[in-house]
């Protein structure tokens, strides 16, 4: 009787300690965000993110005030350089790890890589606000056709994208 009742009260605690862990485990979660979603969550992690930014860059290539810029680029895909899919991944890390997701963007600072002082920049023209706006509405054309259709993501994701503007232009 002595030992069946031990053994409850040891049950009693152990389930008492696991459901107190899990629910301190649960507050942890929602106190990353304060409860929300990251913007990482809402492009639907980095599936989503690599499905917008493929997306974009087809975007970008059907507009002529982008497409000079791409084209040292492009030229890579000769074999001389990182190419087309080095761009999208380094693109996905960043949106990827500045929207909170796990990523680490190893690439370029945004002056560095978008600067004339990048030699693979060099034959280019300056990117102006125009341009960075029309980068700006292909990177979002892309998260649409990707299948985002929800206009605050949307719009949080253009503000995201928006503070890099200063360091670009
Ligand atoms: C929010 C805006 C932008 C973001 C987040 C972004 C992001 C990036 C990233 C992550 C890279 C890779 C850097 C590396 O290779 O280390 C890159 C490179 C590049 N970006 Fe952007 N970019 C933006 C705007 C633009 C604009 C407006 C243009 C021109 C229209 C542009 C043209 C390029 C080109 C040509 C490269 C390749 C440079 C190279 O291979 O060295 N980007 N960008």
């Amino acid at each position: 009787m002595k030992t069946t009742k031990i053994y409850l009260s040891t049950l009693l605690s152990m389930v008492m300690i696991v459901s107190v862990s899990s629910l301190i485990g649960g507050c942890e979660k929602d106190d990353d965000n304060g409860g929300e979603s990251s913007l990482y969550q809402k492009l639907g992690e980095r599936t989503g993110i690599d499905k917008a930014v493929e997306k974009s860059i087809l975007a970008i290539a059907s507009d002529p005030a982008l497409t000079p810029f791409f084209e040292v680029v492009l030229v890579d895909e000769g074999g001389s350089g990182p190419g087309l899919d080095a761009l999208k991944e380094n693109i996905a890390d960043f949106v990827d790890a500045s929207s909170g997701g796990p990523a680490t963007y190893n690439g370029l600072s945004m002056e560095a890589a978008h600067a004339p002082t990048n030699p693979r920049m060099a034959n280019v023209d300056n990117i102006t606000n125009e341009v960075f706006d029309a980068f700006l509405n292909a990177m979002i054309q892309g998260a649409k056709d990707a299948g985002i259709s929800d206009e605050s993501i949307l719009t949080e994701y253009r503000n995201l994208l928006e503070q890099s503007r200063n360091a670009i232009v």
